[in-house]
């Protein structure tokens, strides 16, 4: 009987898998192997669209691994044996932290494991909209131009390296990040959000959403940008104003657009401003085999550590 077995007095530990934008085969696959090696069982809800199946699928599991599936309070009070729920990924902020401590449930996220990913799509975005969508006419390119990374961790930093190979100009702000970090990957650091959209042509977006963040990408802030401006934006749609986006389509005729998932008034920017910007129907930033591998085998060692062990080296939640 493995240990996790004896934890929970005798009853083999349960770990679901609830994505309703599901990770690719061979992750889970791999995932299974994790779990069922130290004795525990797999469940899988994956493509679900009801909140009431993931309430179902909860009731009696040990721990969650989630990517950007809401665990709110109902959530975590029908997860009457849950002790472990990790967001496969970054960004957490699609839990509610408050009410898993309440309910004495420990939260991680898998930082690092599918930022080359979400870089890489940061960049297939910026090559679509500098050669205009591909449209036949001239387009320009990477080269020579300056980009602002606006947070200078895990995704940042693999922004700042693919930007080095296309011959940019790299610039970083981030307050939590000291200077030598960036000097050390050659990205000259700024010091003020404003002095980065005041420099850079292209502004990569690596902010969480947080209290702090939501909405701070403003018109004050958009329009310093020099000509050409454009913003591309794989971190979230929340923390975008998105009434000024609007309004930055229309005094700037220059200005672009390019989001991984659409903002609230898309049809809107579609319509009113064809050819200018971009937006992918799912979050595809992290979704990639080698992404989905990384973030979802390092979501099942961390529950069976946590569950066997009490590690929590990522926990976010106090
Ligand atoms: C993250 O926070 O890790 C990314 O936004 C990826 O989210 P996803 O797993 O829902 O694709």
């Amino acid at each position: 009987m493995g240990r996790g077995k004896e934890i929970i007095g005798g009853i083999t530990m349960k770990i679901l898998v609830a994505t309703s934008k599901p990770f690719a085969t061979v992750a889970v696959e791999g995932i299974r192997k994790v779990v069922e090696d130290a004795g525990a069982e797999l469940r899988l809800l994956e493509k679900y669209s009801e909140k009431s199946a993931l309430l179902d699928a909860i009731k009696d599991v040990d721990g969650v691994i989630i990517r950007s599936d809401i665990l709110d309070k109902e959530v975590f009070d029908a997860a009457k044996n849950l002790k472990i729920a990790v967001r496969a990924g970054a960004g957490y902020d699609n839990v509610d932290l408050q009410a898993a401590t309440d309910k004495g449930v420990c939260v991680m996220n898998t930082p690092g494991q599918n930022s080359n990913a979400v870089a890489e799509l940061a960049f297939g975005m910026m090559v679509m909209v500098a050669r205009n969508f591909y449209n036949g006419t001239s387009g320009t390119e990477l080269k020579g131009k300056k980009i602002g990374i606006h947070a200078y961790g895990q995704v940042g930093r693999n922004v700042a390296r693919i930007a080095k190979g296309f011959g940019m100009e790299v610039y970083a702000f981030d307050p939590y990040c000291p200077d030598d970090v960036m000097k050390e990957q050659g990205v000259i650091p700024v010091h003020s959000a404003e002095e980065l959209y005041a420099t850079c042509q292209y502004v990569s977006l690596h902010v969480p959403a947080t209290d702090e963040t939501k909405k701070s990408i403003n018109l004050s802030l958009l329009s310093k940008m020099p000509q050409g401006a454009t913003l591309v934006n794989t971190a979230r749609k929340e923390v975008i104003n998105e009434d000024d986006i609007v309004t930055m389509f229309e005094t700037r005729p220059d200005f672009r657009y390019i989001s991984d998932i659409a903002p609230a008034n898309a049809a809107v920017i579609t319509e009113k401003f064809p050819g200018r910007s971009f937006f992918t129907p799912k979050k595809m930033g992290a979704q990639t085999a080698e992404a989905n591998i990384n973030a979802g085998i390092a979501a099942a060692k961390q529950s069976i550590a946590y569950l066997k062990e009490g590690i929590d080296k990522f926990r976010v939640n106090k």
